[in-house]
């Protein structure tokens, strides 16, 4: 049976009379009126204090097999770890080599089908039980907008995970599609976010470009931003400067990290830009210093 003894008589209680709820709003932008699993698996990714995040990402093998700086991602990656918000992977390589005790909210790979040697973007996306049993952060599809062949199925693709994130609380990421005959102006950028945020995407991610404002402020949810093709070190860093001051929430980066000559000092410059406002020469100066 309960103990009554200690309950208060209500008028020793303390109901904070007179202080205001706070009603204030959920930090990232269009997520206000999202669940609370959403809400606190972004508040994993993204750092509640600014709104931004630094994500690694090292899912490339899933179409192109071993690239190069990922040959042995137990040795590449693992050391870079400790600096980044949020992991961008397969689910093969977190369970054959990221350590569970790393505990960093993960961006799973989720839709797959096809490589580089064929034809990009027939993908098919995987079980929501898996991204549920590897304590998934988020679930990563590729959408490829103005694909005359596989469009529909990569939106249908975005659609049901979505549908399966909302019913778990998992974050959808949207992941726009690069290929030889995609332009990547802020007229296709700013038509592919915006659809993929249409859609369902919680957030998206897609590349810089002239007027990256006009996609941004096109686009409902956070933008991260992908490093593209390894850049001079000081290129990378005005990539991810540029970004953020456009409006950008963040990068989701991967070959300028691990392919930089140093990579543990690549990623504290990045880390630089997006999280203490430095300028690309500032981050540089950083990057040199770690390096030496
Ligand atoms: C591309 O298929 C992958 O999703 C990569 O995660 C993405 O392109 C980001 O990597 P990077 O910065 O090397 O472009």
């Amino acid at each position: 049976m309960a103990d009554i003894d200690g309950i208060k008589d209500n008028n020793e209680k303390d109901y904070g009379i007179g202080i205001p709820v706070d009603t204030t709003g959920f930090f990232l932008k269009g997520l206000n009126n999202y669940d609370w699993g959403i809400k606190n698996r972004m508040s994993r990714i993204y750092n509640p204090k600014n709104g931004r995040t630094v994500m690694l990402a090292f899912d490339h093998g899933y179409i192109m097999g071993p690239t190069s700086g990922l040959e042995r991602i137990d040795l590449s990656i693992t050391p870079l770890i400790e600096y980044a918000d949020s992991l961008m992977c397969t689910r093969g390589i977190l369970r054959s080599v990221v350590p569970p005790i790393a505990n960093k909210p993960i961006c799973l790979r989720y839709s797959a089908g096809s490589s580089v040697l064929t034809y990009l973007n027939n993908e098919c996306t995987a079980d929501i039980d898996d991204a549920v049993r590897i304590n998934a952060s988020a679930m990563a599809v590729m959408v490829a907008i103005g694909d005359p062949l596989y469009e529909a199925k990569t939106i249908e693709n975005l659609v049901k995970t979505a549908d399966r994130g909302y019913k778990y609380g998992i974050p959808t990421l949207g992941v726009t599609a690069v290929g030889k005959d995609l332009a990547r102006d802020a007229r296709y950028l700013g038509t592919a976010t915006r659809i993929c945020a249409e859609n369902g995407a919680t957030f998206v991610k897609t590349y810089y470009c002239d007027d990256f404002e006009k996609v941004v402020n096109g686009c409902p949810v956070p933008i991260v931003i992908a490093g593209g093709k390894k850049l001079p070190e000081i290129e990378a860093l005005e990539l991810c400067y540029h970004a953020i001051n456009d409006g950008a929430s963040g990068v989701d980066m991967g070959r300028n990290v691990f392919q930089a000559e140093n990579p543990v000092a690549m990623i504290q410059a990045v880390r630089g830009v997006v999280h203490d406002n430095l300028t690309p020469q500032q981050a540089l100066e950083l990057y040199d210093d770690l390096r030496s």
